[in-house]
């Protein structure tokens, strides 16, 4: 049964109408939890809401409303548990990895499993990659599984995100190739004292501010992916002005070698990548 046909009897239909149906369900067949955006005029509903899930979901153990945007350096949002379990922590499986994590405690979204999986397809054989941002280290697992690589660093600031991280590498059986680190991409990467292949910079809001961070760990033909939020109306255009000043700042040269659509970001609004490579 959908959740459409189970709320048909409890909800009107205008009610239906304005209820954001898409959710996103993070875990396994036996542990799931569900996350929902309910607008404000059917915050009454919200319990009958939570049900009609998880009489369609038996997987999902505790459901769980959006209560504000990403915040922060660690990109966390509120949550109000809805209906079910306290304890959120989850096994989330994709694309043949595991990833333990509590969406809660650190950010996780299972809409970019199919980027994660377009990114490990461009890598090459042996290549040293850096992730900065690496989270729970979805996208150096997910490398590390698919491809032979050299070594891929995960650099995290949230703790929590970092233990998952170590966690989830040994999960995975990937601890000979990825190696999580715990601090502030502008501390540890120059500690590294590497230059890589390859650098993911998945931070939308903020990653072009530490390009500069990115080209002191680059070389000749390093790929970088930049991950960016643009207006619908130019939708490249404000990433790549920044991209162009920052690189004269730093005296690099480069090429844009792909501009991608990777997901909505709001309304009007959508996360792009730049893939540039380093001349
Ligand atoms: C958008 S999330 C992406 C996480 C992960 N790459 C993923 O796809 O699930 C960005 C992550 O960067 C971390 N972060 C923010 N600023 C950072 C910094 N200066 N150094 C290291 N990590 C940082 C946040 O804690 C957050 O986990």
């Amino acid at each position: 049964m959908s959740i459409e046909k189970e709320l048909r009897v409890k909800l009107t239909e205008e009610e239906l109408k304005k209820l954001v149906k898409s959710f996103d369900i993070i875990g396994s067949r036996e542990k799931a939890v569900a996350i929902i955006e309910i607008p404000d005029e059917l915050s009454e509903k919200k319990t009958l809401i939570a049900e009609a899930i998880m009489k369609v979901h038996k997987n999902v153990v505790a459901v769980l409303r959006k209560k504000s945007p990403r915040k922060g350096t660690f990109r966390l949002r509120k949550y109000e548990l809805l209906l079910g379990e306290k304890n959120t922590e989850v096994l989330h499986k994709e694309s043949g990895c595991r990833f333990l994590l509590d969406p809660r405690k650190v950010y996780f979204s299972v809409r970019e499993s199919a980027e994660r999986l377009r990114i490990s397809e461009k890598v090459k054989e042996n290549e040293k990659i850096l992730v900065m941002f690496g989270g729970v280290a979805p996208y150096p697992i997910v490398i590390a599984k698919k491809r032979d690589v050299n070594k891929i660093y995960s650099i995290e600031i949230n703790p929590k995100a970092h233990e998952y991280a170590i966690k989830n590498v040994l999960l995975n059986k990937v601890g000979d190739v990825v190696i999580p680190i715990l601090g502030d991409v502008r501390e540890i990467c120059p500690l590294i004292r590497q230059k890589f292949d390859r650098i993911l910079m998945p931070l939308p809001e903020k990653a072009y501010e530490f390009l500069d961070v990115a080209l002191s760990c680059s070389k000749k033909g390093t790929i970088i992916h930049l991950y960016g939020v643009s207006e619908e109306k130019n939708l490249f255009d404000d990433l790549e002005k920044k991209v162009v000043l920052e690189m004269k700042k730093l005296n690099k040269k480069y090429k844009t070698i792909e501009r991608r659509k990777v997901l909505p970001f709001g309304p009007r609004k959508w996360k792009v990548c730049l893939d540039i490579r380093i001349l």
